[in-house]
C-alpha cells in the first residue's frame, strides 16, 4: 500500500497568504496542515509516500517537509507541471504508484478520524475504491455523492449547482490499480481539469466496486480564513498539552493549556489557553486569549488578541482594540503610534481584508 498526497495546485482561496507560500504549509496550531495528513497516513502503517508538488511552491514544501525521516516514512516528491486536476496528478504519479493500491490524500484537508478502519475495509472487501463522505451544509462547494444504504456509491458530481444530497466527498480516497484505466478513459471537465470524481464515476459505470463510509468526526477543508480559524480551534482543543520551554516573569499569568516554545520571553502578560506560541517570540504587556496560535519569531507588545492565527515573523505593536478572528500573515506589521491614533495608515497587499469592527 502506498500513499499519494496532493500538495500542488494554485491555492487561490487563501490569498494573500498563498501568494508567497503553499496553502498546504499554512500552519494549524503551529504545524503545517500537510504534516497532519502525513502523520495520519504513517499511523495507518503506510510509509511509502509520494507528494505531488507544483513548480511554484514545490521547493518550499520539499525543504520544510524533508525526505520523511522525521515522520518515519520515505517521501518521494513528484512534480506536476500544471494544476490540471486531481486525476491528472494521479497520472503524473503513475511511475511512483506502479500497480500498488494507494490512499490519495488532499494536502489541504484535515480529518479527525483514524484511517485504519477505512483501510481495513478497503482491503478486506477487495474494493476498487473506497471514498469518504461527510454531511455538509454547503454541498455545492464540493464533490457530492449519492450512495445507497449499504454505502455503495451510485453517483458522483463535482460541485453541482443543485446538489442531489448533502454528502460531500472528503479529500481522502482509497484506490486499487483499476483507477488508472478509468483516468485514461475520461476527458477534461468544463473547468478544464481531469476530475477524480469523473474517474470514480467511470469505475461505477463499468460495474467496479465503489463504496463509501460516512465520517462522524470533524473534517476541515482549510481553504478559507474561517475554515482555518476553526481548524485551529479544534486542533488546539484536542491536541494541546501545557508545555513551557520559554520564560515568563512573575508579573505574567499563564493559565490553562498553553504551549510555549524555547527562546520565547513573556513579560507582564496574560496568556489564557488553549494557546500555542512558537520559538523566539517576544510578548510584553499583552493578553493572548483562547484559540490563538502564534508562530516563531513573533513580537507582540501592548496588544490583546484572541481566536486568531499569527504567522512567523509578524509584529503587533500597540493596537488599542482587541484583535479577534484574525489571520496575520508572515512578517506582517500591525501597529499604531503610542499616542491615541486619530487616523489609520495602511500598506495593504492585494486581496487583503481589513475590518474595523
Ligand atoms: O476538499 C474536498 C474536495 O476537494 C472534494 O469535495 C472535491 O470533490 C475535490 O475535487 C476537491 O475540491 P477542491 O476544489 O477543494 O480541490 P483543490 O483544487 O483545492 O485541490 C485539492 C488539493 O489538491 C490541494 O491541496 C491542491 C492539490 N492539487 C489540486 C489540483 C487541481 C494538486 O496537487 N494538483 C491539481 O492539479
Amino acid at each position: 500500500m502506498k500513499a499519494l498526497i496532493l500538495s500542488g495546485g494554485k491555492g487561490t482561496r487563501l490569498r494573500p497568504l498563498t501568494y508567497t507560500g503553499a496553502k498546504q504549509l499554512v500552519p494549524v496550531a503551529n504545524k503545517p496542515i500537510l504534516w497532519y495528513g502525513i502523520e495520519g497516513i504513517v499511523a495507518a502503517g503506510i510509509t511509502d509516500i509520494g507528494i505531488i508538488i507544483s513548480p511554484e511552491t514545490g521547493g518550499e514544501v520539499r525543504s520544510r517537509t524533508g525526505d520523511g525521516d522525521r515522520f518515519g516514512a520515505k517521501i518521494t516528491y513528484i512534480l506536476q507541471e500544471e494544476p490540471a486536476g486531481l486525476a491528472h496528478a494521479v497520472k503524473v504519479a503513475r511511475s511512483f504508484l506502479e500497480d500498488s493500491p494507494f490512499v490519495m490524500y488532499l494536502g489541504d484537508n484535515l480529518i479527525e478520524n483514524d484511517l485504519r478502519p477505512f483501510l481495513e475495509s478497503f482491503k478486506q472487501k477487495h474494493l476498487d475504491s473506497l471514498i469518504l463522505l461527510r454531511q455538509v451544509p454547503n454541498p455545492s462547494a464540493f464533490g457530492v455523492a449519492i450512495a445507497d444504504k449499504s454505502g455503495r456509491v451510485l453517483q458522483l458530481i463535482e460541485k453541482p449547482k443543485e446538489p442531489p444530497s448533502n454528502l460531500a466527498l472528503v479529500g481522502v480516497y482509497f484506490f486499487d490499480r483499476s483507477i488508472h484505466q478509468a483516468i485514461d478513459e475520461i476527458l477534461p471537465s468544463a473547468r478544464g481539469e481531469l476530475e477524480i470524481t469523473d474517474a470514480i464515476q467511470h469505475l461505477i459505470n463499468t460495474e467496479k466496486m465503489v463504496e463509501s463510509r460516512t465520517l462522524e468526526g470533524w473534517w476541515l477543508d482549510t481553504g478559507k480564513k474561517d475554515d482555518l480559524l476553526s481548524a485551529n480551534q479544534i486542533v488546539l482543543d484536542n491536541q494541546i498539552r501545557p508545555l513551557m520551554l520559554g520564560t515568563s516573569d512573575d508579573r505574567s499569568q499563564v493559565i490553562g493549556r498553553v504551549q510555549v516554545g524555547k527562546g520565547t520571553t513573556i513579560i507582564n502578560s496574560s496568556i489564557r489557553g488553549p494557546v500555542v506560541i512558537g520559538e523566539n517570540c517576544y510578548l510584553k504587556n499583552c493578553f493572548i486569549g483562547p484559540y490563538s496560535s502564534i508562530g516563531n519569531n513573533v513580537n507582540i507588545v501592548e496588544a490583546e488578541l484572541e481566536h486568531s492565527v499569527v504567522l512567523e515573523g509578524a509584529t503587533i505593536d500597540n493596537i488599542q482594540q482587541r484583535i479577534v478572528d484574525s489571520l496575520v500573515g508572515r512578517r506582517a506589521v500591525l501597529g499604531t503610534s503610542p499616542k491615541r491614533p486619530k487616523a489609520v495608515r495602511f500598506m495593504v497587499g492585494d486581496d487583503c481584508q481589513i475590518e474595523l469592527v
